[in-house]
């Protein structure tokens, strides 16, 4: 499990912390995966995992990797704008004697540092693009890192995610974060793969998380 880069980004670390970390791990080890991540590796189960590599984009503890690495899948690279899941992802990473399959790099931008990162079989971001302000910019890069499919998730466009989302963003203003979330638009999410070859298929539908995977037509 070669570890590298830089620091993590202030901008994420500041909200998705050791505490967060902590408890997604916890939940994952209670509960195992929730209904949309389930959703993600069913499908690419599906589709074949022996010998396929993932690149999870944002992938926290890496609960989805460790899923997929049970269920057949050959190496799993995660990129974090946030170093304080390491600790977290370590130890779960031992517990399934798995971190001979996995690697896990911070501080790297798939949308601005991709000439860094190794293309994949299939490309992963869960509850990513919801954080990251130019959607369609980051759908491009996992485009172009992923040999056979991009999977996502985004919330649903609705005027509730909306209002969430612009309640949160004040609050993080008030305290003086960094951090954004944005209700991107899922036509233009959807177009940017197209463009560059991708067919869509909504996997999952419902009030806070919409599951997508695109395949190279
Ligand atoms: C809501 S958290 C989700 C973490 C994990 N996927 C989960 O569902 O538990 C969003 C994560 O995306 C990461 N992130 C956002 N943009 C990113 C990017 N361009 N590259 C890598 N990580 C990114 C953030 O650091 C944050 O940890």
């Amino acid at each position: 499990m070669p570890d590298c880069c830089s620091p993590g980004s202030p901008r994420y670390e500041g909200v998705f912390d050791d505490r967060f970390a902590h408890d997604i791990a916890e939940r994952y080890r209670r509960r195992g995966l929730t209904a949309p991540e389930h959703r993600i590796v069913d499908h690419l189960a599906g589709i074949g995992l022996a010998d396929r590599s993932v690149l999870e984009i944002g992938g926290g503890v890496g609960e989805i990797q460790l899923e997929l690495l049970s269920r057949g899948a050959s190496l799993a690279t995660n990129l974090e704008l946030s170093g304080a899941y390491e600790a977290e992802a370590r130890a779960l990473l031992v517990e399934r004697g798995v971190t001979d399959r996995a690697d896990r790099l911070v501080g790297l931008d798939l949308a601005s540092d991709g000439d860094r990162i190794a293309a994949a079989d299939f490309v992963v971001l869960h509850r990513v693009v919801c954080c990251y302000p130019d959607s369609e910019r980051l759908l491009e890069a996992a485009a172009a890192h992923a040999r056979r499919a991009v999977v996502f998730s985004h919330p649903p466009r609705t005027w509730f995610t909306r209002l969430s989302v612009a309640l949160s963003n004040a609050w993080m203003r008030m305290r003086g974060r960094e951090y954004r979330g944005y209700v991107h638009s899922p036509r233009a999410m959807y177009g940017a793969l197209e463009r560059a070859g991708f067919g869509i298929h909504v996997l999952r539908t419902g009030a806070k998380w919409w599951v997508v995977a695109a395949a190279r037509a």
